[in-house]
């Protein structure tokens, strides 16, 4: 079986660069891609995309991207020689529906060609910046370039563009109760090699945000921490909790259960809560097989974010 704990160590300064790049591309991934829209001293349109992007704050709201120096000869990108003659750029989105013309806009084609044209996208104009806009995109951001933070200066080295954003532009169908759904923007993140994420449909789950100060897994009951059935994400649900009940609650929660049983409760419910019944009719003849029974039953009830009955069900094993 492959020990999971056994690792590598690797000094950057004693790897190749193509391996750390390699290592930065496979372990910080899925990153979010910035297709990047600039202009020319002499006023041409230039569109990149860069995967070393993120937003880093709201009031105001600022982006950065990092377009590299050539890993080759240490030349700079078009997207970098233009922002700093011209502070100025339109950062957008990308969809999975435009995954292959952005990756066809990330050919090294000379500073004399407009990758809008080559990559078939349509350019339109900012309302408060010259480089322009991708209509394709439903997401754009006008932005200031305030900084540009050099980091090495060396082949591969990156630039920090600071990106101040001036002015949003979202497809109105896309916002719903003041949030974008993933599964409407369906957006790619960058991998390692060739590989790309599609963030929506199956690959979109909730996390519920921790609600006040949770106990925290180191004071959960050892036999819960024991547990080989129970997961590492099931103990961060329970250590979520903010106290842990004491045994007279445990049973008063089992006691109005069993008061309620049958009288409608939802059937994905049903079904733990009868796991949770057939390991309690047999505590007295194989306890652990009881046991048993009863963890699955509070893993399935974590499965569906029951972390309430989870935690009464496990804490009835250890009394
Ligand atoms: C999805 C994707 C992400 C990329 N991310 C980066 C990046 O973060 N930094 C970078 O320097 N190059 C990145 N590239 C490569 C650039 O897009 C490529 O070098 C491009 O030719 C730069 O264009 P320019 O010379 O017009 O600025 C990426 C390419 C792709 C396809």
């Amino acid at each position: 079986m492959t020990d999971k704990r056994k690792f590598i160590s690797i000094d950057p300064n004693e790897a190749p660069l193509k391996d750390v790049h390699n290592l930065l591309l496979g372990g910080v991934a899925p990153r979010p891609i910035a297709l990047v829209s600039t202009i020319s001293e002499d006023g041409r349109n230039n569109l990149a995309p860069f995967s070393f992007f993120n937003a880093f704050g709201a009031n105001p709201p600022y982006v950065v991207f990092s377009p590299s120096l050539s890993g080759r000869d240490g030349s700079a990108k078009d997207t970098l020689v233009n922002i700093q003659k011209i502070p100025e750029c339109v950062i957008q989105v990308v969809p999975h529906e435009l995954v292959e013309q952005i990756s066809l806009a990330s050919t090294a084609y000379g500073p004399e060609v407009d990758e809008f044209i080559k990559s078939g996208f349509t350019a339109i104009e900012s309302d408060s910046v010259r480089p322009k806009r991708v209509l394709e995109s439903p997401f754009h951001m006008e932005c200031q370039v305030e900084q540009i933070i050099p980091l090495g200066g060396k082949p591969g080295s990156g630039n920090l563009v600071l990106c101040r954003v001036i002015k949003f532009h979202i497809a109105e169908h896309l916002l719903q109760d003041g949030i974008i759904y993933p599964d409407s923007i369906d957006l790619v993140g960058r991998n390692s090699g060739n590989f790309y994420t599609r963030a929506s449909g199956a690959a979109i789950f909730r996390v519920n945000k921790p609600v006040g100060i949770g106990v925290g897994i180191d004071q959960l009951p050892d036999h819960i921490k024991a547990s080989t059935i129970l997961s590492a994400n099931n103990l961060g649900q329970l250590g979520s909790v903010l106290r842990i009940p004491e045994s007279g609650e445990v049973d008063a929660y089992f006691a109005s259960l069993r008061a309620t049983e049958g009288s409608g409760q939802e059937s994905e419910s049903e079904q733990y809560w009868q796991l949770y019944l057939d390991g309690e009719k047999l505590m007295d003849t194989d306890e652990l097989k009881a046991k048993e029974l009863i963890e699955i039953s509070a893993a399935k009830a974590l499965a569906l974010n029951d972390i309430q009955f989870a935690l009464f069900a496990l804490l009835s094993i250890g009394l």
